[in-house]
């Protein structure tokens, strides 16, 4: 590989994952059709697009580009439209924990049996942390094979509000309650320690449902939603998710400099901007905007000269949950020493992040200390170009770690073996198609 290349150029990474869930979910309480422009056609999103139209929604696709951002129009008959029959009703989630613990807060609710399965990646998560508060709002959970992991049967039906101080940070959890409390009888509310992804209910705010906070917003409070929600036409943020690994490869790479459009920023998704500008990173929003009430803006990144080692303060981390095999990274090549605890979630996510973050920094050659909740790594300083190490890049099946893997082999000049390099489907198909785009060589 060419030691001279280097990102260049505009991109509007892909529609936000975490939206066009919500989207396509809360629809179900629409009457009447909205149209969700930029959504994300993955395959996380498409097992969600699946479950909701055999629950009666009609979803009409449209505008598909290489980096899948499609146009929506969605049209709902309202809650109690949802056909559910007198057969089970079957959630086959694939790969996404977001498709299985929302809709199982959205399904336990109404009256039906709905079972759920997923890959072996998600039939390994935990799912007690979902089950076991709609269990105690009256949906009781059979669990097929292991207990607390699918597949599992929900009894939905009449639900009573409660109170859920939640001891895991879990924005996918959050939302089930939420959607539960919606069709509860008396309040519920669901409150987390620190800052969580809030898409949700800027998204009810949007649709005009009402609810309240309390404690800074870390407290969201919902009665049973009376009629139906009426549509309103919604447009996507990009993910930032997604536009972190062009962050990360921009910032490392020589000579780069590139522009990605209407990024969202969502306050409990930005740590990834925070670590990366304390880093001493070159990143400047512009047009700042927002897309419904979602904040977004137009980032500007280059090349940042040496970055410097940095340690994420614990109550950040899930406001970059799923940026940290990234953000890990770039701390790899950063001088000095950084360091992240408080992330014991990453064991959680679609593969162990937190053993194959530490297996794969430390096949390239950088020190690193595994913790149970974090890591400390002991940056190398400057990539020295080309490494042309040729090893395995570790990825269980996980989208983000063969990302961050491609990019690992980007910044390296290293020919690694990304394993599973299909997974990036997940979140991101076009993702091959706009690294290549970006990547220039003079
Ligand atoms: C998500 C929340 C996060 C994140 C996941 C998407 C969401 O999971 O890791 O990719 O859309 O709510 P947790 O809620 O389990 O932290």
């Amino acid at each position: 590989m060419s030691e001279k290349l280097f990102l260049s150029g505009t991109l509007e990474p892909p529609g936000d994952k975490s939206i066009t869930h919500r989207a396509l979910i809360l629809s179900s309480f629409i009457k009447g059709e909205m149209s969700v422009e930029g959504a994300l056609l993955s395959q996380d999103c498409l097992s969600t697009i699946r479950a909701v139209r055999t629950l009666g929604l009609k979803i009409k696709i449209s505008g598909v580009g290489p980096s899948k951002r499609a146009n929506l129009l969605i049209r709902g008959g309202g809650i109690d439209s949802i056909a559910l029959g007198k057969k089970p009703f079957l959630v086959e989630a694939a790969n996404s924990g977001t498709t299985m613990r929302v809709l199982a807060g959205m399904l336990a609710g109404r009256s039906g049996t709905f079972k759920f399965d997923g890959d072996a990646s998600l039939r390994k998560r935990d799912m007690t942390r979902v089950l076991e508060p709609l269990a105690a709002m009256g949906a009781p959970v059979q669990y097929h094979d292991v207990p607390g992991k699918a597949p599992f049967t929900i009894q939905g039906g009449n639900l009573t509000g409660g109170d859920f101080a939640l001891d895991v940070n879990s924005a996918q959890v959050s939302t089930a309650l939420i959607l539960a409390g919606l069709s509860a009888q008396g309040k519920t509310s669901v409150s987390t320690r620190d800052v969580i992804r809030d898409h949700t209910t800027r998204m009810m705010t949007h649709l005009r449902l009402p609810f309240e906070t309390e404690n800074n917003g870390l407290k969201i409070i919902v009665e049973c939603l009376q009629g139906d929600l009426r549509a309103r036409d919604l447009q996507v943020p990009a993910d930032i998710s997604a536009a972190a690994f062009f962050m990360v490869a921009a910032m490392l790479l020589h000579g780069s400099q590139i522009e990605l459009l209407g990024v969202g920023l969502n306050p409990g998704r930005t740590l990834v901007l925070d670590v990366l500008k304390a880093m001493g990173g070159e990143i400047e929003l512009i047009n700042e905007r927002t897309y419904g009430l979602e904040p977004v803006a137009d980032l500007k990144i280059s090349y940042s000269g040496q970055l410097r080692g940095t340690t994420i303060a614990p109550e950040r981390i899930a406001s970059g949950v799923d940026e940290l095999p990234i953000i890990a990274l770039a701390m790899a090549f950063a001088d000095g020493t950084s360091v992240v605890r408080g992330a014991a979630e990453l064991v959680q996510k679609e593969s162990d992040r937190l053993r194959l973050i530490c297996e794969n920094l430390t096949m390239l050659g950088i020190n690193v200390e595994q913790h149970s909740d974090g890591f400390t790594i002991h940056g190398s300083g400057p990539v020295k170009h080309p490494m042309n190490i040729s090893g395995l890049w570790k990825c269980d099946g996980d989208h983000r770690l063969a990302m961050t893997g491609h990019i690992a082999a980007l910044i390296t000049g290293s020919d690694l073996q990304i394993e599973n390099p299909e997974s990036v489907d997940i979140s991101y198909p076009g993702f091959m198609i706009d690294l290549r785009e970006l990547t220039c060589e003079n």
